[in-house]
């Protein structure tokens, strides 16, 4: 129940211990950012914006942040703030080695320390690709002062020779179609350049996408940010709309402990199966409630998607884009459907300061086939299934709209690759003894195992079964998968090889067990077996010796809780710390 009670205004805020007075230390404060050419009076006790930014060429799809930041500012000083921008670690999903999750808590750190350290009242997080979501979000979640997202929007459809071409999920289907010898490697080099024709974030319901999607159902964002396009004009609107909200925030106090409780969570979770999104979500969902000390489990995920139909035909579990789902009407939709289905929490507080409910209730579907209704849904048993048992006495997770059918339950023979370089060294092999029947396995991509987690679950099939017109297999990791990925695919093992799960002690040709329905997945060995294997099980991941990598292994939690760092978990608030002046 959204009890939110708006602060008296007007009062002193925390910027005017840097910039408040006639002493020393606030000249020095005030006079350094004169010489951006600021008048004094814009020092007076109004809120102070921190435009937090992951603008970075090297992060593409944030590539037009900086334009964005332009229109926030436009809105901070219309309401009477003073916005000032602020660049970050930028973590790009698509360049940044050996993973971009590797470095979503050390940019998590870094929002967090430069919203604590410097004087600012309220801010607004500025993301895209995928971790800059969750990483800004944690950060300010620590904090808990006033914060609001913006985000930079999807990419325009892509198109080849007259196919819809979605980010991601395209490369893994071209790359197989060349692998089974369908298409040449000329068409694949010019089916690239049709795949990215705007700037924005991938047009798949993927990572980036999944996250927007998530900040608007938690409340975190205006209503719409999840899905109008990168370029068009409605999304600088939405970026100057934010800045003119965040100043109001500041004035009544409404902070991310407000917004963020169990009930936004849960709303979340259940859009997550509606919409088909990532499973991505469910570690960075689980950090995020660390942040802000919400009760948020595996079991959670499983209990509140289980029912929620998958409405939204998207890639990779559908067939259309982001552009075709703002058409549409977007996230609003999808939030008065679950409302109407009795699925949302209808009183959760958003950023607006009211209840969730009010920002929907009265939106319309207008395109029937991106947004289909209930009966008519892509499956009825959406969200993400958490299956446990013997292999993952913590949990494993998988996409049911993204799997396919007569998968779902299985038992095959294990294939067993050690580590990512093993599967590469193999999978292309024609001796490699395999077929459609068995179950793939690797081992060593958790969290510690590959340090960050990659995204490598999807591993691609050999040839010899491509050949045959074979499209999937069961395949079991604890590594994650893209958010543009698809397969029956068995993700974030828990707890994970490299710390001595059962993973690490499967081994070629034992049989494997899965059955979704039944929420199970079952090494078929005896529990003698299992005991003996264990106890004869050694570390095979050496720590790395120094540095970032060094302070990730010897802290980053299982992925069943959010791979967060143990020191991280939980807000510090953002006191004003002494002068050093
Ligand atoms: Fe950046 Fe997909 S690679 S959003």
């Amino acid at each position: 129940m959204s009890a939110f009670k708006p602060a008296a205004w007007p009062r002193k805020l925390r910027s005017q211990e840097w910039f408040g007075g006639t002493g020393r230390d606030a000249i020095y404060h005030r006079g350094w950012m004169k010489n951006q050419g600021l008048p004094h009076d814009v020092f007076d006790g109004r809120p102070v914006i921190g435009i937090i930014n992951t603008w970075s060429e090297l992060t593409p799809c944030n590539a037009h942040l900086r334009d964005l930041a332009q229109r926030v500012k436009n809105g901070v000083w219309e309401a009477g703030g003073l916005p000032v921008e602020v660049p970050v670690f930028s973590a790009s999903e698509s360049a940044l080695r050996p993973t971009a999750m590797m470095f979503r808590n050390l940019a998590a750190m870094d929002v967090e320390e430069a919203i604590r350290g410097q004087p600012m009242d309220g801010v607004v997080l500025l993301v895209g690709c995928d971790k800059t979501t969750p990483s800004l979000l944690m950060g300010a979640a620590s904090c808990d002062l006033p914060a609001i997202m913006v985000s930079g929007g999807p990419m325009l459809n892509g198109y080849y020779r007259g196919e819809r071409v979605g980010s991601g999920t395209h490369l893994w289907k071209f790359s197989e179609a060349v692998k089974a010898g369908e298409m040449t490697a000329e068409d694949f080099m010019e089916a690239e350049a049709s795949m990215s024709r705007s700037p924005g974030s991938c047009n798949t319901m993927g990572t980036a996408s999944t996250m927007a999607s998530m900040v608007e159902s938690l409340g975190m964002a205006l209503s719409g940010n999840a899905a109008i396009p990168a370029v068009d004009s409605r999304r600088r609107v939405m970026a100057q709309l934010t800045g003119r909200r965040i100043v109001q925030m500041v004035k009544d106090d409404l902070k991310p402990s407000d917004i963020l409780t169990k009930a936004a969570f849960e709303n979340a979770i259940r859009t997550n199966g509606a919409i088909g999104g990532s499973t991505n979500a469910v570690v960075h969902l689980l950090a995020i409630a660390g942040r802000v000390g919400v009760d948020l489990t595996l079991a959670d995920w499983d209990r509140l998607g289980r029912d929620v139909p998958t409405v939204v035909n998207l890639m990779p579990s559908g067939k259309y884009l982001m552009e075709e789902f703002f058409y549409a009407g977007g996230l609003p939709v999808v939030l008065k459907m679950l409302g109407d289905g009795g699925l949302l929490n209808k009183d959760a507080l958003t950023v607006s300061g009211g209840p969730v409910w009010d920002e929907v209730k009265d939106v319309r579907n207008w395109n029937e086939d991106v947004i289909r209704p209930v009966a008519n849904a892509l499956t009825q048993h959406g969200g993400i299934a958490v299956l446990r048992g013997n292999l993952a006495p913590k949990g494993c997770v998988l996409k049911p709209s993204a799997a396919s059918e007569h998968l779902m339950q299985h038992r095959g023979r294990a294939v067993v690759f050690e580590d990512i370089d093993d599967y590469k060294a193999k999978i292309n092999d024609e001796a490699l003894d395999i077929d459609e029947n068995c179950v793939m396995v690797m081992k060593n991509c958790g969290p510690r195992g590959y340090p960050g987690m990659a995204e490598v679950g999807n591993m691609g099939l050999p040839p010899k079964v491509l050949r045959k017109g074979i499209t999937d297999m069961v395949r079991i990791s604890d590594a994650r998968m893209s958010g543009t990925a698809y397969g029956t695919v068995l993700l974030h093992t828990s707890p994970e090889a490299a710390v001595g799960g059962p993973l690490a002690i499967v081994q070629n040709g034992d049989m494997i067990e899965v059955d979704v329905a039944g929420r199970r997945v079952h090494l078929d060995i005896s529990d003698e077996e299992m005991q003996r294997r264990l106890d004869a099980w050694r570390p095979t991941v050496a720590p790395p010796a120094s540095g970032y990598a060094r302070l990730f292994h010897d802290h980053v939690g299982g992925a069943d809780t959010g791979a967060d760092f143990d020191f991280l978990k939980g807000c510090r608030g953002a006191p004003v710390g002494r002068d050093s002046h």
